[in-house]
């Protein structure tokens, strides 16, 4: 049975923006188990299911991820870093996602959550393929549950430290950290390159003529009126 205000199927897959703001308002427990429990329902080479989630929600956790973070940002992109004013120079939609970012990055450890994704060293021929999937489901759940989250990894700067940290196990891999919480921006269309741009018909380059004719922005006026 849907939700209440469960937006849907294809509202949340064409609304689901990266959302780096959150509300302090902790995420329930029955809401995390209804994001883990959609999330597990996803395919993975085998029906392996060696995916492993670990929920961060430990202040002391969450200070040192958001240190690595830092650096990463430094890392990433050191111009901003060091010359935040420049990032008002970008065009608005690179200036708001740059902002965006460095709000999570100096904002982290105040996320509700953070999700740790894990999944077995070499037991798959396409590393993520097995894993990315369920990511995707949680991160649609989390659009229809009203939560907000992005794939965040310039903590992954923490290296094997990060690793440790968390007690992680020598065979498991560390795929991605997704901060999550109850958003402060809102879900919106989200800008991509045309279906047109990216599907070919029969070979690698061959145009396929029903694409060409639809508009550049996709059918997302269907979706979200
Ligand atoms: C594998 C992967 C890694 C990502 N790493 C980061 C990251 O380190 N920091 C960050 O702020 N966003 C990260 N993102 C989020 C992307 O930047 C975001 O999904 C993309 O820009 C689209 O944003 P939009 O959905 O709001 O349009 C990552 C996304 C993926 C799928």
């Amino acid at each position: 049975m849907p939700a209440e205000g469960d937006p849907g199927l294809f509202e949340s897959i064409y609304s689901m923006r990266a959302l780096r703001r959150f509300r302090p308002d902790p995420i329930p427990e029955e809401v995390l188990f209804q994001l883990f429990d959609a999330a597990i329902r996803a395919p993975s080479g085998q029906n392996a299911q060696d995916w492993r989630f670990i929920v961060i929600t430990d202040p002391a956790v969450k200070e040192k991820l958001q240190g690595w973070a830092e650096v990463g940002w430094r890392r990433y992109q050191p111009d901003f870093a060091e010359h935040p004013e420049k990032i008002d120079d970008l065009p608005r939609t690179q200036r708001l996602t740059l902002r965006s970012v460095e709000h999570l990055v100096a904002h982290l450890h105040e996320a509700p959550a953070v999700i740790a994704v894990l999944g077995l060293k070499g037991r798959h021929s396409t590393p993520g393929g097995s894993t990315f999937p369920a990511v995707q489901n949680l991160m649609l759940s989390a659009r229809g549950l009203g939560l907000g989250c992005s794939v965040f990894n310039l903590p992954m700067r923490g290296g094997d430290e990060l690793l440790e940290l968390l007690d992680i196990p020598e065979n498991n891999q560390l795929y991605c950290l997704l901060p999550i919480g109850y958003p402060t921006d809102r879900h919106g269309p989200v800008r991509r390159k045309p279906v047109k741009a990216v599907v070919y018909r029969e070979r690698f380059g061959k145009t396929w003529p029903f694409a060409e004719e639809q508009p550049d922005e996709g059918w997302q006026d269907r979706w979200l009126g």
